[in-house]
């Protein structure tokens, strides 16, 4: 029997505004095992950003249950939330949300002062993480200083900074040219190998789509078609 690192249970958000209320996902079933890489595709506005967010422990669902590494997800605290965060899920971005006023040592060292790592053991773990993603040469520069794709190879050593067992990234390559969108998915089937990663990821590109174990389709807060590619023997 496998362990499943993701498995939901008719997950269901409503977004409630006075009168107006807009049902953005509908009874979500889903299970996604340990070291998966799952692209999630569908049409803008079917829904994706927000599974992301509830998978993520960003937002809690009005309705269903969710277990996280067989921990019910549904019930935890902002506070319980922050901490499952810190210690299970890496985010990247489109945006790549970097704090500009840090730089690229002190981004990925921030989320483990955080985890209660020390300074020492920190940077020695962000030089590490930079190096692994080809910005060896680049750990004192400040965000505005790289390039789009180098802010995403940052954004990602910031992810992996608490070696979490699940990497989110909601539309990774969406600000880049396609031979830094190549390399940023070499990247991660390059995690997911030497880590057993679990890696769910947003995309609008057919391509890349292709290449992830297994592709769910959603459509209009549905699970539209999941399918399974067979990239696996690569
Ligand atoms: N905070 C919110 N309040 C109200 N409605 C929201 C909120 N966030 C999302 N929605 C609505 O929920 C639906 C799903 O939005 P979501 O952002 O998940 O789509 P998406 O699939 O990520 O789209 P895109 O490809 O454009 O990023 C949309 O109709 C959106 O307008
Ligand atoms: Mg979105």
């Amino acid at each position: 029997m496998k362990n499943p690192l993701i498995h939901t249970k008719k997950l269901t958000k409503i977004f409630k505004n006075g009168e107006y209320s807009l049902v953005a996902l509908n009874e979500i079933d889903l299970i996604v095992d340990k070291g998966e890489i799952v692209a999630f595709t569908g049409t803008s506005g079917s829904g994706k950003t927000t599974l992301m967010h509830l998978l993520g422990c960003l937002d809690l669902p009005t309705s269903g249950e969710f277990f996280l590494d067989s921990e019910e997800i549904t019930n935890c605290s902002q506070k319980q939330l922050a901490f499952i965060r810190n210690q299970k899920i890496g985010f990247v971005f489109q945006n790549f949300h970097l704090l500009n006023d840090l730089n690229a040592i002190e981004n990925v060292v921030l989320p483990q002062l955080y985890g209660g790592i020390s300074e020492k053991e920190a940077v020695a773990r962000a030089i590490e993480l930079l190096t692994l993603v080809g910005l060896e040469h680049r750990l004192y520069h400040y965000p505005s200083q790289l390039s789009g794709g180098q802010k995403q190879r940052m954004a990602i050593a910031r992810a992996l900074a608490m070696n979490p067992p699940l990497l989110l990234a909601d539309e990774p390559t969406g600000n880049l040219d396609s031979e830094n969108a190549t390399k940023i998915i070499d990247l991660f089937f390059e995690i997911n190998q030497s880590n057993q990663t679990t890696i769910i990821l947003v995309t609008h590109e057919p391509g890349i789509a292709k290449r992830a174990h297994r592709c769910v389709h959603i459509h209009d807060g549905q699970i539209a078609s999941d399918t399974s590619t067979l990239s696996r023997l690569n």
